[in-house]
């Protein structure tokens, strides 16, 4: 007898069905056998927000949220933190493997080159008002690149696919700096491209009037471990739209856009920002206790506190913790870092957090850290933006891939009127 089989009896018609199970799932469509009569539909299952149903195989990040675990292709983030770079994580990502030395000279070489935006591209951000933010900058700029790069429609072609990923990686930070210096009036840096990946960001961030900028090179690696830090997460909200979106063949730059707006909201990337504004609201450590007093009454939530899966400590915060660290000795202690702290050492102290397993998530400190590098609080979520293209790239990837995939398009429970005939507009009350 194959014991990898769920019974299900269907109370409703007395009926019986043996459904198989497959790493630890059962097919959904499985479900639609179970019907009360010919008539009816078969039965589906109801799981707003995913919070139980996987929507794909992947083999590209593995998330153990009860014990606070991370691997990107089964390597652990602790040791890719210590001794990797931003880059060569993403083609770990991307590829599958760790790169040979040529392999990934061949790489990082194909990424830098691809790091200058077309000069139009500048007329549009240009455009934007002083104050607009800059993530609302990033969405829109990544999806007008498709009108330019028209080949990356052809998302069957891997050759086509490759190019638009050396594109997309190297131009997010170039977008991503053009949209700060905008908001600054300062005129644009161009890509450095003697330097890193990260290096090169921050010249083109805050290059002033020197010939060449010199990067920090304890900034410049706290803010690479950054990135490799966020480089993804497996099926997150932005994920899924990247997939989601992917999944109707829309071209990458259209589907990176939309998968940016995902991360945009504060329950997701935009966590970040949303930190720093409450730790500033907060004001000072006395007023950690009446701040917790309202989350605990329902006043609002404690941000970068929380995660869906992670039930446990995220491992991504333990890491940035001790990068703070290297950070402030450069830059000096943020003093927003006592109310984290506080608010930290409460919240896990706090029945309310502690039953519902609340921990502080990747977002909490990863803003401090930010400010105290001396970025303005609007470009966080962009912070987040630029290494989780690597991540998004490769999911939408893996999914046109798979022939399992299809158009993603879920069901629903119709609760609204039934068949009603049309009421002319005088005849209304
Ligand atoms: C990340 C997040 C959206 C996950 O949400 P979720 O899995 O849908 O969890 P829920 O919203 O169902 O929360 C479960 C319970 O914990 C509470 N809770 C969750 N996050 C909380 C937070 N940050 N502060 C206070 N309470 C929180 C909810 O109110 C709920 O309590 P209840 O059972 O009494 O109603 C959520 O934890 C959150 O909003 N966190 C703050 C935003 C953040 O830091 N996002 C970055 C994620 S990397």
């Amino acid at each position: 007898m194959n014991t990898e089989t769920l019974t299900i009896s269907d109370n409703r018609t007395g009926k019986k069905y043996e459904i198989p199970i497959w790493q630890g799932t059962i097919r959904a469509m499985d479900l639609r056998q179970i019907k009360t009569s010919d008539e009816d539909f078969g039965l589906m299952t109801y799981d707003p927000g995913f919070t139980n149903t996987a929507s794909c195989k992947s083999h590209i990040t593995m998330l153990d949220g009860e014990r606070g675990v991370l691997w990107y292709r089964g390597y652990p983030i602790e040791q890719l933190a210590e001794q990797s770079t931003f880059l060569e994580t993403a083609y770990l990502i991307l590829h599958g493997e760790l790169p040979t030395k040529s392999q990934l000279d061949a790489w990082i070489r194909s990424i830098t080159h691809h790091t200058l935006l077309h000069e139009n591209t500048k007329k549009f951000i240009d455009g934007f008002h002083y104050d607009a933010h800059p993530m609302g900058i990033l969405v829109s700029t990544v999806a007008g690149l498709s009108t330019f790069y028209p080949d990356a429609k052809d998302i069957h072609n891997s050759e086509s696919r490759q190019v638009q990923t050396y594109r997309l990686i190297a131009k997010m930070p170039t977008i991503a700096a053009f949209a700060y210096r905008h908001s600054l009036g300062m005129p644009y840096a161009y890509p450095d491209n003697d330097l890193t990946y990260t290096g090169n960001f921050l010249n083109m961030l805050f290059k002033a009037t020197e010939l060449k900028y010199t990067p920090n090179p304890v900034l410049e690696r706290a803010l690479d471990v950054l990135f490799i830090l966020h480089a993804d997460h497996e099926q997150n909200c932005s994920a899924n739209t990247m997939r989601s979106v992917g999944s109707s063949y829309a071209d990458p730059f259209c589907a990176t856009a939309a998968a940016a707006a995902a991360l945009y909201g504060p329950l997701h990337g935009g966590a970040n920002e949303a930190v720093l504004r409450m730790l500033n609201q907060i004001g000072s450590k006395d007023n950690v206790p009446q701040f917790i007093a309202r989350v605990k009454a329902g006043e609002g939530r404690l941000m970068g506190f929380g995660h869906r899966v992670y039930k446990n400590y995220d491992p991504r915060a333990r890491i940035i913790k001790q990068i703070a660290d290297q950070v402030f000795e450069v830059t000096g202690r943020n003093p927003l870092l006592n109310i984290a702290l506080e608010l930290e050492r409460i919240a896990l102290e706090d029945d309310y957090f502690v039953s519902r397993r609340l921990y502080p998530n990747v977002d909490f400190y990863s803003g401090i850290i930010y400010q105290a590098m001396g970025f303005p609080v609007p470009i966080f979520p962009v912070l987040f933006a630029i290494p989780r293209t690597a991540g998004w790239i490769a999911q939408w990837e893996e999914m046109l891939l798979d022939k399992d995939q299809k158009i993603a398009r879920p069901r629903q429970v119709y609760r609204g009127e039934t068949r009603r005939n049309y009421v002319p507009l005088a005849a209304r009350g």
